[in-house]
């Protein structure tokens, strides 16, 4: 029999872990992911075809998030992927759509400086959120900060950035330590002991996934009170806060494009449907808006490109907008990042944040920090 090819499903790839240390986050982003590949395919599909995801899980492994993405590019056809929470599974992914012309979306905070023409980021890059948060931390706690990371490339790299930003700015950072992806309560004892010692004004954390849970509890069990000396994060969200408890979570500081509780009409719709999915409990967060939202964006490009052809589909993304949860979001067609917006949140006994700060409109992506000298005074800003 001839197949009707134009109801064929468009096939997509979507890499994340719904196993090992970042499956507390990846989660997320795959449920924000198929919610949003469901809301379509509810609507008809795109140009009258269906999307239909093929979903891997590499088990929070960075190499086997690229051998998963050559597995869909080569045995099963498919260049579009949805995926990667971590950098280094990012860096693992990349050089395979580079070659063999894929199309990643990222939706991810991440540390920066990367160009691909074969990826489209959509989380915020260090421009649109260490900078408010800095400058909130600076304002409101002290000059003193404690670095505390999960030991790889984006703790490693978004150090650096924050320490230019913390000392051009009259600041100064009194430790920093790495523990692995893995690390439990136990290992954070000395790194507690120091901070003990050292008695900075603010913590910064770009500890990830599961281990999270474990380092705020220990600096919990310390005594450590977070409205003193709070730990301030990019990748703390509802979902890690859920985990570690709301009264262990409550009063430390996150920066992120989206909370839940914020964007009218479109938020609350995005949470109802979430919970009605996934469970009146479970929080929605940055994670999975930003899976959420840019799936929304590749049904638009694609409508217009009518092709999964990674070229046309590009061509069709840059200058995309999309009324996302959080607000207005579109692609920066000069660097293939999203423009996203900024806030700052302090989590509350509900397991949710209280926005401080937040941007006046979506931040442009500079990836590059090219509009930010080593002088450039960053606290003058209007805070809520
Ligand atoms: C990250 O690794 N980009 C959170």
């Amino acid at each position: 029999m001839i197949s009707n090819k134009t109801s064929e499903p468009w096939k997509v790839g979507v890499l994340f872990s719904t196993t090992g240390p970042l499956a507390v986050i990846e989660e997320t982003q795959l449920r924000g992911t198929l919610m949003a590949i469901r809301e379509i395919n509810d609507l008809g599909g795109v140009n009258g075809r269906p999307i239909q995801p093929v979903c891997y899980d590499p088990g929070s492994d960075a190499n086997a998030f690229g051998s998963y993405a050559k597995r869909l590019m080569v045995e099963d056809g498919i260049s579009t992927i949805f995926g990667c929470y971590s950098s280094s599974s990012r860096k693992a992914v990349v050089p395979v759509v580079e070659r063999l012309n894929g199309l990643l979306w990222y939706p991810t905070v991440y540390e920066g400086f990367e160009f691909s023409p074969n990826v489209i980021y959509t989380g915020a890059a260090p421009n649109q959120n260490c900078i408010e948060l800095c400058n909130y931390l600076m304002t409101h706690y002290g000059k003193r900060f404690y670095f505390v990371g999960s030991d790889y490339v984006y703790p490693r790299v978004s150090n650096r950035i924050m320490r230019e930003f913390i000392i051009s700015n009259g600041g100064d950072v009194v430790g920093e330590q790495y523990l692995e992806l893995n690390a439990r309560h136990k290992d954070y004892t000395p790194i507690l002991r120091d901070i003990k010692n050292m008695q900075p004004d603010v913590i910064f954390s770009t500890v990830v996934g599961r281990s999270t849970s474990d380092f705020y509890q220990s600096y919990s069990d310390f005594g450590f009170n977070p409205n003193k000396m709070p730990i301030a994060s990019l990748t703390t969200t509802e979902a890690e806060i859920r985990a570690m408890g709301h009264d262990v979570g409550e009063g430390h500081i996150t920066a992120a494009s989206y909370f839940e509780g914020i964007g009218g009409e479109a938020g609350y719709s995005f949470t109802k449907k979430y919970k009605e999915l996934y469970g009146a409990d479970e929080p929605t967060n940055v994670c999975v808006e930003t899976a959420y939202f840019q799936v929304n964006m590749f049904t638009e490009a694609l409508k217009i490109a009518n092709s999964l052809s990674s070229d046309t589909l590009r061509a069709s993304v840059l200058g995309a907008d999309v009324k996302a949860p959080q607000g207005n979001v579109t692609i920066n067609g000069a660097c293939g990042h999203a423009n996203v917006w900024s806030r700052v949140g302090k989590a509350n006994c509900k397991g949710l944040f209280d926005v401080l700060f937040e941007s006046k409109s979506a931040v442009c992506a500079d990836p590059y920090l090219l509009a930010y000298g080593a002088n450039r005074d960053f606290c003058n800003t209007n805070l809520l």
